[in-house]
């Protein structure tokens, strides 16, 4: 998604600001753009390339200035053009803004009846203008004008705003997209993200929807949305730097692979121990409340979504509580039904996710009893808008495609599910003890599943060149089948479908022949027996198997099957550790496909709008 970065400073800004942009890069965006004042003067560099050509331009012609507005777009109104790129220039004024104004039509209609043309397709060039129209009617104060314009405005969107006539200041505003404000001495910032401006600051303040700031270098105005000043104090960030970048790794997504053991061990630290799992895990979680929970509703998107869908495993089967999964862009438009007692999760790695946070927001209207979120991004926004959290730990995860946040996901809901069976007493304490037991060996089997690297790297050539591909699995290991079909599409551009195993016969055994790889993800289980004959049917019409299982008998070893052993582990611990090999292989088919692996084609890691 977009992403913007501001500097009001002593220094010249557009090292930073540029700086700040590589570090949104892996959001996801198609043009990019940054624009200074110095000496009453703007200047403006835009591409439709990567930041690094940015750079390049910035260094060829100069953006001077201790002002400065900076923007990744990634397009919504109009396509990726040099016009559409961001920032906008109106006269006296310039404008980044990420989200989308839902009613800019209707205001660009107005704006052109009063003598406005346009220059771009974007909705942010007609808030511009609005901006401009509306300082013509305050006699130029623009603080005045940017309110009245922005009461007007429907919509989601974080803005970033300088005027050429007003060099000692910067003004942002947000409403339903992410924006900090980033504390310096004698400088400050704003940016879509704290990950931007990590090399000039640790000190930031978050800003809620509604929320307009000035930034002098030496002064933080804050109002809410009536004009009001708010007071908010700073916090401190505990990401470093060296979270954020590649080290010894290829890839962002290989290293976040690489990681999981180590953030796996982070997500349990402090919350399992010898005495048992720490109810204090989630924090202000209430024994009453659990103990009359009757429904819990889990909402979220993509691979999160694919998180919940296991979670709902774990839940019905160890807590006995109905449980529910729906994607939220699903939920959010339609009416559901809400029981007294029920308990509304979102799961999220950034926690802005447009379409979750909406879900939540309606979920609190509906009249859930309590919110929860899993979440990775400590002062996001539903986190911040939840009863509950509990944090993933995951850290900063920069490949656009989802892999440590996943599995530290999966990890949650299983505590989750283990803390709430054992409130209710639906849970016998040995039955808790042993799954504990079980659990704390995860970060060293997860180790222990990544040494299939090179096994799985020499199994992705026989992908190469393929087009489709369909992933089974049974019970459990149905959403981990979906996650695996997901990880591949989304990075390697081979489309593929993840299924249960059981509904092959319902349509798609249709599609089977040789050149169409069958991912079957096989791990010793109760379902196994009934996997095999599933098995047998893709075999039996000449289908290409790769089956990633704890080698047994049942699997029978011939030219049409390649079998990537993956060692034995508790039943309870199988859908995290058998994703690993299914992350891996969407890596290796990836860098034979040559595609940009941490940031694929028209895809976001943030999706801030719906
Ligand atoms: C896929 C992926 C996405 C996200 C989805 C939700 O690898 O990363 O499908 O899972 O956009 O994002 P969050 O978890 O931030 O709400």
């Amino acid at each position: 998604m977009c992403g913007i970065v501001g500097a009001i400073a002593q220094r010249q800004v557009a090292p930073i600001l540029l700086e700040g942009l590589s570090r949104l890069e892996y959001r996801g965006y198609d043009s990019a753009g940054v624009c200074t004042l110095a000496e009453g003067q703007f200047y403006v560099e835009k591409t439709i390339a990567k930041v690094e050509s940015l750079k390049e331009q910035v260094a060829t012609h100069h953006c001077p200035g201790t002002l400065g507005i900076a923007h990744t777009r990634w397009a919504t109104h109009g396509g990726a053009t040099l016009v559409n790129a961001h920032p906008h220039l109106h006269e006296n004024l310039a404008l980044v803004h990420n989200g989308i104004i839902e009613n800019f039509d209707t205001l660009k209609a107005e704006l052109i009846k009063v003598g406005y043309s346009f220059k771009s397709q974007t909705d942010t060039e007609v808030l511009l203008c609005l901006i401009h129209k509306c300082q013509q009617e305050t006699a130029g104060d623009l603080q005045a004008a940017l309110f009245k314009a922005l009461a007007q405005v429907r919509g989601s969107y974080a803005i970033a705003l300088i005027d050429r006539n007003h060099p000692d200041r910067l003004y942002a505003a947000r409403q339903g997209a992410p924006l900090v404000v980033g504390v310096g001495i004698e400088e400050n910032f704003i940016a879509s993200d704290v990950l931007a401006l990590l090399p000039v600051t640790h000190r930031f303040i978050y800003l809620d929807d509604g929320e307009v700031v000035c930034l002098g270098a030496s002064r933080i105005e804050i109002f809410d949305a009536q004009g009001q000043p708010v007071h908010k104090d700073s916090v401190e960030s505990p990401l470093d730097l060296e979270s954020i970048s590649k080290g010894q790794y290829r890839h962002f997504m290989q290293k976040e692979i690489f990681e999981q053991p180590q953030a796996l061990a982070n997500t349990l630290m402090g919350r399992l121990s010898d005495a048992g799992l720490n109810p204090e895990a989630i924090q202000g979680l209430d024994a009453a409340f659990l103990n009359q929970l009757e429904q819990i509703k889990i909402v979220a998107c993509g691979t999160s979504y694919h998180a919940g869908l296991v979670g709902k495993y774990w839940l019905e089967e160890l807590t006995g509580i109905t449980t529910s999964v729906e994607i939220a862009s699903e939920y959010r438009y339609r009416k559901a039904v809400v029981r007294p007692h029920s308990l509304f999760i979102t799961i999220s790695q950034s926690g802005e996710t447009a379409d979750t946070l909406a879900s939540l927001r309606l979920a609190k209207a509906q009249g859930y009893s309590k919110t929860l979120c899993i979440c990775n991004v400590n002062g996001s926004s539903l986190v911040r808008e939840s009863d509950y959290v509990f944090f993933t730990r995951a850290g900063s995860e920069i490949g656009v495609a989802s892999t440590k946040a996943f599995t530290t996901q999966l990890l949650c809901l299983l505590l989750l599910a283990i803390l709430i069976g054992k409130q209710r007493q639906y849970l016998k304490e040995s039955t808790v003890s042993a799954l504990l037991k079980e659990i704390a060996t995860l970060p060293e089997l997860t180790k222990q599943v990544l040494t299939c690297d090179e096994q799985v790297s020499a199994l992705a050539e026989q992908f190469a060149g393929k087009h489709h591909c369909l992933f089974l699995g049974r019970g459990i290991m149905y959403p981990i089948a979906l996650e695996g079909a997901l990880k591949l599409k989304e990075i390697s551009y081979i489309h593929a479908e993840g299924y249960a195993a059981g509904e092959l016969k319902h349509g798609p055994i249709a599609l089977i022949d040789q050149d169409m790889p069958v991912v079957v993800v096989a791990p010793d289980n109760a379902l196994i027996g009934k996997l095999v004959s599933n098995i047998e049917e893709v075999r039996a019409r000449g289908g290409r198997l790769y089956i990633f299982g704890t080698p047994q008998e049942v699997f029978q070893h011939d030219e049409q099957t390649k079998f990537v052993s993956i060692i034995n582990a508790p039943e309870v611990l199988q859908p995290i550790l058998y994703t690993i090999p299914l992350q891996l292989l969407a890596y290796h088919c990836a860098l034979i496909n040559g595609t940009d692996v941490d940031q694929p084609r028209n895809l976001a890691k943030s999706v801030t709008v719906e």
